[in-house]
């Protein structure tokens, strides 16, 4: 039997690898590695136990650093797993710093890369992810693209070999853990809030968090709204609202920052959102499969889809701009399905074995 090496290490990735291991492991040993990139209980264990993703046959304990030291880090571990492993096939998920290494680790090791969501540009190279997602597109032999989009940015650099148009693994697996958290979440009763009554925020991104003005601003907007809001805070966030003293902004308003939420009670939080304010790639895109309207907290996005399917609205740091995108901005219709069938892991795992 073939072996994979997946690797995966942040939040969003153990997410999109659940609908691909359980397709994979029909006909492929697959070995699954954890670089250790998230490692809070609320933002690594709660999915694995929740979704029941396979237990990782290796945590490489890489945590958090500088963008190179993390990359490091992660590189000297993964190529040691690879050397041990000796797989056919490696795969790897997304744009994170574990997906980086992952690739280069695999790339000078002459193994074979399987790349899931291939293709996305923002063409914003400050973004650490547009990095990262331009290097590992460039080493890897199968390119599984969720969009059209993403297989024309492919063939605008010259790479057509290899190119599959399969659909969003995340879309696979909303569908199927929506329908859950339709009828076993209770995080609203938890949280006091009605289905429809409520803006649901996230925002973790570099731009959004290094820059403490830019936070400031966001949290202030959150406030003015004069809207209850639901915040389950990334611990980047929180680590800079704690230490900024952002804290104040909030105390007394009706915006409810909450510890990270596992997966089935943030998709019940989607759902039933009136908007969601989000710099959040996956979130994005999930606003869209629930056909949420979406204010993104940017300037550029890699699902450009969704903008220009009318349901997602891109918007830089702006009080006014966003507080009038949080009143008016109201979508009709019903978003096409963009994103796939549904079965982009079950393509994914057959083109893997032809
Ligand atoms: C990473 C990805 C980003 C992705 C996001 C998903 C890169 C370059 N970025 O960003 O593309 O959208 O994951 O959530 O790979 N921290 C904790 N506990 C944790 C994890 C992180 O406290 O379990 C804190 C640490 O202070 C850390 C900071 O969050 O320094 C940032 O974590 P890191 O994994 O480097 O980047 P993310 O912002 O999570
Ligand atoms: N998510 C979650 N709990 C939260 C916030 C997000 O389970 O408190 C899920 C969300 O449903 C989506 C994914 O995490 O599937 C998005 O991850 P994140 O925003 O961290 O990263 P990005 O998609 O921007 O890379």
């Amino acid at each position: 039997m073939q072996k994979i090496v997946t690797i995966v290490g942040a939040r969003p990735q153990f997410i999109k690898s659940l609908p691909v291991s359980n397709q994979i492991r029909k006909s492929f040993r697959e070995v699954l590695v954890h670089t250790g990139q998230h490692y809070d209980n609320n933002m690594s264990a709660v999915f694995f136990e929740e979704m029941g993703i396979p237990e990782p046959d290796y945590n490489l304990g890489v945590g958090s650093g500088t963008q190179a030291g993390q990359t490091a880090q992660m590189l000297e571990r993964i190529e040691r797993v690879l050397l041990d492993e000796k797989p056919d096939t490696l795969l790897i998920y997304g744009d994170t710093n574990s997906t980086l290494a992952g690739a280069l680790a695999a790339s000078k090791l002459h193994v074979p890369i399987a790349h899931v969501e291939a293709g996305l540009r923002s063409f914003d190279k400050k973004m650490p992810e547009e990095v990262n997602r331009i290097v590992a597109d460039h080493v890897s032999e199968y390119l599984f693209c969720p969009t059209q989009t993403a297989v024309d940015n492919l063939k605008n650099e010259g790479i057509t070999e290899g190119v599959e148009l399969v659909g969003d693994v995340m879309y696979d697996a909303a569908l199927h853990f929506g329908a859950i958290a339709d009828s076993k979440s209770d995080i609203l009763d938890k949280l006091g809030v009605a289905a429809g009554d409520y803006l649901l925020a996230t925002i973790h991104r570099s731009s959004n968090t290094d820059i403490v003005d830019n936070l400031k601003v966001l949290l202030e907007v959150l406030v003015e709204s004069g809207q209850s809001i639901v915040f389950p805070v990334h611990p980047r966030t929180r680590k800079v609202v704690n230490e900024s003293g952002l804290q104040k902004i909030i105390d007394g308003s009706k915006v409810r920052l909450t510890d990270p939420v596992g997966y089935i009670d943030f998709l019940k939080l989607e759902k039933n959102a009136a908007k969601i304010l989000t710099d959040s790639g996956g979130v994005q895109k999930e606003a869209f499969f629930f056909a949420v309207p979406c204010i993104t907290l940017r300037d550029t996005t890699e699902w450009v889809e969704t903008v220009e399917s009318g349901w997602n609205v891109l918007v830089h740091v702006d009080k006014e701009l966003i507080l009038r995108k949080i009143s008016d901005f109201a979508p009709t219709g019903t978003p096409a399905q963009l994103f796939g069938d549904g079965k982009a892991a079950q393509y994914i795992a057959e083109r893997l074995t032809t």
